[in-house]
């Protein structure tokens, strides 16, 4: 068995600009289990890198050109970077959030390299236990099952999908999934825009650009929605709120694959994928009048239709509840806390969510945080909390007796754990961050529920 180190299993982002620090690094690791991945075209998106237990290490010279890049890198993910170099006044890392920056000099020593990276990591692994992974789509029941298998059919097809679902039911989930599992595309960006929140007049220069001196106040050229999405996926959210005129310029491009910025009379080429969605019936749109019917079946090239948390059976719904509260509460706190109560998860079970997943993720949200300041399950304050969650008990399930039996419930979780290691080959790193949990957490989950023992020769390959 192999012994690890604070700094094994460890993902190390390197921006080097002209300096040579990711040889330099990747020999210092050398005898530990970390990746050293050169970051300088920034091809991978911060999402995907704070998605794993991260450090970047950059070098100060590539300041000025990413500074945007490291911003949201550090102020969304909390994801710390070591500055290599000399500090002068033109590249001041000061100018950075102070708790994510760390500095080391241009000739630093392994030493120096791997004491700071180790210093890091505690750090990296308490905020990735609280940050949940844009990664996960929880799927327990059969109707999000039956989802999840027509999302992989058609990942890879390039044609429009739209995904049809009632209000917070994770239909930009869909949309990030079928983007992360398309071979091509998912090496571009995600491009998400809210047709229901354009400014009237504002839909070309968003939608298409703008040329240098197009108008006042066009300094600079802009490159609009479509030319972004180039080489990803562009997802239109509430496509049924777009007006009839925004509707024929939108099919215009799709027809053409290729879009003119104003000012300009040079047409740009543009490939990206179309994910639509919208909790409207579309179909009723079209015969109102409102809605194209050439690109309705444009864009319903494939449908998927994500189904309300009511439709998806009790089960998914504890999950759901379960994983929210416990990222809610935090690895730490939760390791010194007692299992979740079961009349907890009971409760929630008996409650609906005309909100569908965002309902539920506020309402555990809010559990959750309470439960992490006071540090334990006090039933008389969660009772409160669930009493004003404005949820409606039927009276028929307020009476009724338990729904799920335990077991059902780890049955659940068992099998949903073995289904994602059986599809990330047993690798513990990458079903950890499928599941959008830490190493540290799906090692207990193996242990709680005696799959380590009864698969171990599978688990050494991680
Ligand atoms: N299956 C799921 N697993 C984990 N989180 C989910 C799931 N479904 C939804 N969520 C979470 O619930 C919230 C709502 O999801 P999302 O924004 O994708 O819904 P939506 O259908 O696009 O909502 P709207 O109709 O309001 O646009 C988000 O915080 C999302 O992360
Ligand atoms: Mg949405």
């Amino acid at each position: 068995m192999r012994i690890t180190t604070p700094i094994d299993e460890l993902d190390l982002y390197i921006w080097e600009g002209k300096t040579d620090i990711v040889e330099r690094a990747a020999r210092c690791m050398a005898s530990l289990d970390v990746d050293v991945i050169r970051a300088d075209d920034i091809a991978i998106s911060p999402q995907r890198i704070a998605a794993r237990a991260s450090i970047a290490v950059v070098s100060v010279s590539v300041i000025d050109t990413g500074a945007l890049v490291l911003r949201e890198w550090q102020a969304t993910y909390g994801m710390p970077v070591i500055w290599v170099g000399a500090v002068t006044r033109d590249n001041d890392p000061a100018t950075y959030p102070a708790e994510y920056s760390y500095i080391l000099p241009l000739d630093f020593t392994c030493a120096e390299l791997r004491g700071l990276v180790s210093k890091l990591m505690i750090q990296v692994r308490a905020h990735s236990a609280q940050t949940p992974s844009a990664d996960v789509l929880i799927a327990e029941s059969e109707s999000m099952r039956a989802l999840l298998g027509e999302i992989d059919t058609f990942a890879d097809c390039e044609t429009s999908v739209l995904v049809h679902g009632e209000t917070g039911t994770g239909k930009e989930r869909v949309a990030e999934l079928l983007h992360r599992k398309h071979s091509r595309y998912s090496q571009g960006p995600f491009v998400a825009v809210n047709c229901g929140a354009i400014p009237d007049g504002l839909f070309e220069s968003l939608f298409f650009g703008y040329a240098k001196g197009a108008f006042t106040g066009a300094v600079v050229a802009h490159k609009g929605y479509f030319e972004q999405a180039d080489g990803g996926t562009l997802f239109l959210d509430e496509i049924g709120d777009l007006p009839l005129y925004q509707q024929v310029k939108l099919l215009r491009v799709l027809e053409d694959g290729a879009v003119t910025r104003i000012g300009s009379i040079t047409p740009v080429k543009v490939d990206f994928r179309l994910v639509a969605a919208t909790n409207r019936r579309l179909p009723q749109l079209v015969k109102d009048g409102t809605f194209r019917a050439d690109l309705y079946y444009r864009l319903a090239v494939v449908e998927l239709i994500v189904p309300s948390l009511e439709d998806r059976g009790v089960v998914d719904k504890i999950v759901l509840f379960k994983t929210f509260v416990e990222i809610a509460v935090g690895e730490q706190r939760l390791a010194a806390l007692p299992e979740m109560p079961y009349w907890l998860a009971e409760s929630v079970a008996a409650m609906r969510f005309p909100g569908n997943v965002r309902e539920l993720r506020n309402l555990a949200e809010r559990i959750g945080v309470t439960v992490r300041q006071t540090g334990n399950w006090d039933a008389r304050r969660l009772r409160l909390l669930l009493a004003g969650a404005g949820a409606v008990r039927t009276a028929q399930e307020t009476s009724a007796p338990p729904i799920v039996d335990r077991s059902k419930w780890d049955m659940a979780e068992r099998s949903r754990l073995i289904a994602a290691l059986d599809q990330n080959g047993w690798r513990r790193k990458d079903t950890a961050q499928q599941l959008g949990i830490s190493r540290k957490v799906l090692w207990e989950k193996l242990r709680k529920y005696q799959i380590v023992e009864e698969e171990s020769e599978m688990l050494d390959k991680d």
